[in-house]
């Protein structure tokens, strides 16, 4: 991560009047002029449907970023899931969305994106004053970075209240593809290689919030050879591995959905019962699938240290080993990186919320052998460590 300055943005528009974030030319550095700092008419979403028609444009927010998320949407989140003077992460922030929120309402704030020009458009954006009325209002901080959200070297543990962020869907919309930027998602093709990307956007996630706290992520969907790819629930199962349980499941209503760049013709015999698309030269095309309309909203929730989860157990990863689930205790340990267990009790209190954990295999010779006896292990050679896969097989240890 590398921290860009309020002032390393005044130098930069010294030099540049735009950024080009993929093909879209977007000035910055010009005098900005706000006609309300504030939404009219704001209500805070009760139900687990919502639906922006209009997407708001008070203080900075402009739509000429592609894929950016409403401001209601970060406005909704950060009232509900966070107190003024707290902090806040998005760690994908794109144009700066979640930022402004922040601004306006009081929170610090953290930005991270891959893309320098993002956060130069980031910074340009922030780049307005704000007077607020009431006299409680916190003067906040707000820090940008870029950097990847798969490391977030430069963000202490546990040092978040809530993370509020919305990643590319894949390389539904790439963000970089004219101008390479290493590590950019949206430029991965391969859904497995992106869900990876995910996972480890998880742990990092799951590492710099603070416990009882809320992440909130944005994902939609997509389709490939006419079937639907799940990518939000992928996405969703990613963050359960990592230990965080579902709170909320929220569906996005999609108001500016574009047709598929692939035009699939229709079954002839069932054209009828399809829907016509005419492109520019007037051809038609019978589309035998539904336009995507939603998008999820997940809101998970890192549990408290020490907290009981067993209650929870049906909003977590599931496991099809029901005896290694009943013995899970979540502890401020249970990271995988720390689990260096030494006797059984350790290890009961260690176990992951995922059903196992990893050893360092430097870590095996320290375990009791009483404890081996109520462990399966296996070795997992490329990563060079023991994998704890149930807690009441008896193995002992010359079985490895
Ligand atoms: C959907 S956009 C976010 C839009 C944002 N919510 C807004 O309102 O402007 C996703 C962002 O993720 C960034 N991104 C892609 N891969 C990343 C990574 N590995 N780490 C951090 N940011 C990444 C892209 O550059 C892009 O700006």
């Amino acid at each position: 991560m590398k921290e860009i300055t309020d002032e390393d943005y005044k130098e930069f528009i010294k030099t540049h009047n735009e950024i080009t974030i993929e093909n879209v030319k977007v000035k910055i550095g010009q005098p900005k002029k706000i006609v309300e700092y504030q939404p009219k008419n704001f209500e805070l979403e009760t139900t687990n449907i919502w639906s922006f028609p209009e997407r708001g444009t008070w203080a900075t927010h402009q739509g000429n970023f592609r894929g950016n998320w409403p401001p209601q949407m970060a406005r909704n989140l950060i009232l509900r899931y966070s107190k003024p003077g707290e902090t806040v992460l998005d760690q994908m922030c794109g144009s700066g969305t979640t930022l402004i929120e922040c601004k306006l309402l009081g929170r610090n704030a953290i930005g991270v994106d891959i893309n320098p020009d993002c956060i130069m458009l980031t910074r340009d954006r922030l780049n307005f004053n704000y007077t607020p009325l009431d006299p409680n209002h916190p003067n906040v901080t707000i820090k940008t970075y870029v950097g990847d959200a798969r490391n977030l070297n430069l963000i202490e543990d546990e040092s978040i209240h809530l993370i509020a962020t919305h990643p590319p869907y894949a390389n539904i919309i790439p963000y970089s593809k004219e101008n390479k930027v290493i590590g950019d998602l949206s430029a991965v093709h391969s859904i497995d290689e992106y869900i990876n990307g995910m996972r480890e956007i998880a742990k990092e996630s799951y590492r710099v919030l603070k416990p009882g706290r809320f992440c909130a992520i944005l994902v939609g969907d997509t389709r490939k050879h006419r079937h639907h790819v799940p990518i939000a629930f992928r996405t969703m199962q990613a963050f359960l591995e990592a230990g965080f349980i579902l709170r909320e499941d929220i569906v996005k209503y999609q108001w500016k959905t574009k047709t598929t760049r692939e035009k699939w013709g229709g079954l002839t015999k069932v054209a009828e019962e399809c829907w016509v698309d005419i492109d520019k030269t007037n051809k038609k095309y019978y589309m035998d699938f539904y336009l995507l309309y939603y998008e999820h909203l997940f809101i998970f929730r890192k549990p408290e240290d020490s907290e009981d989860i067993r209650p929870f157990k049906d909003s977590m990863m599931w496991s099809n080993n029901q005896q290694s689930n009943n013995r899970i205790r979540h502890t401020k340990n249970n990271r995988w990186s720390k689990a260096t267990p030494t006797n059984s009790e350790e290890f009961e209190t260690n176990l992951n919320p995922y059903g196992f954990i990893y050893i360092p295999k430097n870590a095996f010779p320290k375990l009791p052998f009483k404890a081996h006896e109520k462990l399966q292990l296996k070795i997992d050679k490329a990563k060079d460590c023991v994998i704890i896969t149930s807690a009441n097989c008896a193995h002992s240890r010359k079985d490895l």
